[in-house]
């Protein structure tokens, strides 16, 4: 029987609930589907950082590479650890050592569920950059509290990874409707965001089958509320991404609802999966979380570990779950209501 080792980081707040849910969901899939899922989990959080010092053991990335993949809850925790401090810790040395370049956020309407704005269909792959752009860590803060203080941060765009963000793009447009939307700033961002589109425009004479548009954030950001259902494959830098991601989550529902994939598309390293949102301290330890964006993210996970029946299984039963109307089911025991009727469809 296949055995897939895979790292637990149920991290903080609703993480921990999320990632418990989505556990016992794939557990269900691993066993009907008969392959084993071997997990090991590791409490490094906010609260292993206020007893040790550090988010993680120095060799956390080492003992990560060990595993077939990593299913991760949320990190932060910012009333008592700075997020500048956890996610700089934890999440993002993940994304990055790990090379982890393509985010996959997938924004659609479940059977059943409305969104704020619309309830017709759209179906949207946000590509995210996941290892530079805005996120590069660079810069520095000079005269700091005096009132000549400056601050810098630079975002650092290599051609290495415009490029490859752009063909995995390309590449996922030409497997779906063959709809690539390319957003940047380049009309106020004259460098990296020119460079960007300079880079989109030559892979668009290798992918002569993709019908590829350039769009500017702010007009995006419009678009996907106004007319979602014109967007395919939307691939933007990682802070455009970010936020857009969370836009995207809005229009399928709520945070609750959006998944996310965090590529190596070489496979030389792990993979992560992890829902859209944060920790959620406003409503932890409540039981009330929606754990749908961590059970798709696991679902994501069996399919990039090769199996996919059993991935398609579990995005079943979601689905027969929110046609339901269980899937916005509210209450106390929120949480556990909706996993147990996942589990109940499985
Ligand atoms: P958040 O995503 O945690 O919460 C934003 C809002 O969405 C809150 O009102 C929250 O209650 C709601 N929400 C989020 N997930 C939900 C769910 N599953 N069900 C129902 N409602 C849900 O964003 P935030 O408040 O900006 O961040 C909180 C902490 O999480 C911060 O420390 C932040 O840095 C961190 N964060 C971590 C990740 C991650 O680990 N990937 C992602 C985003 C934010
Ligand atoms: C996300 C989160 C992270 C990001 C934060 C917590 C650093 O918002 O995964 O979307 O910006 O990448
Ligand atoms: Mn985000």
């Amino acid at each position: 029987m296949t055995t897939y080792r895979i790292a637990l980081i149920p991290g903080d707040g609703i993480g921990r609930d999320v990632t418990a849910a989505a556990w016992s969901v794939l557990q269900k899939a691993a066993d009907k589907a008969g392959f084993t899922l071997d997990g090991q989990e590791f409490p490094w959080s906010c609260a292993f950082y206020k007893q040790t010092g550090t988010m993680m053991p120095a060799d956390g990335i080492e003992t990560l590479r060990g595993f077939d993949a990593i299913l991760l809850g949320a990190v932060g925790w910012p009333a008592e650890v700075p997020d500048s401090v956890s996610l700089h810790g934890l999440l993002l040395p993940i994304r990055k050592s790990f090379v982890q370049y393509a985010n996959i956020r997938p924004h659609r309407l479940l059977p059943g569920v409305k969104g704020p704005l619309r309830s017709e269909g759209f179906d949207i792959l946000c590509i995210r950059e996941n290892t530079e752009g805005e996120y590069s860590g660079a810069g520095g803060r000079v005269h700091q509290g005096t009132a000549d203080e400056v601050a810098v941060e630079t975002s650092i765009f290599t051609r290495t990874g415009v490029e490859r963000i752009l063909r995995f793009a390309f590449e996922q447009a030409r497997a779906r409707r063959g709809k690539l939307a390319s957003v940047t700033k380049s009309n106020a961002q004259k460098f990296s965001m020119v460079f960007w589109d300079e880079v989109t425009r030559k892979l668009a004479g290798e992918y002569a089958d993709v019908e590829v548009t350039s769009y500017h954030i702010d007009a995006m950001a419009a678009r996907m509320v106004m007319a979602p259902e014109s967007l395919d494959v939307v691939v933007a830098s990682n802070l455009f991404g970010d936020i857009l991601t969370d836009l995207g989550a809005a229009i399928q529902g709520g945070l609750g609802f959006a998944a996310s994939a965090n590529i190596n598309p070489d496979r030389s390293t792990p993979s992560m999966f992890e829902p859209v949102h944060g920790s959620a301290p406003d409503i932890a330890h409540q039981g009330i979380a929606n754990p749908i964006a961590a059970i798709w993210s696991g679902a994501m996970m069996l399919d990039h570990l090769g199996e996919k029946a059993a991935a398609a299984a579990i995005m079943a039963a979601i689905e027969r779950t929110t046609a339901d109307d269980v899937g916005t089911i509210q209450g106390k025991d929120r949480t556990e209501a909706i996993t147990a009727a996942i589990l109940a469809q499985l």
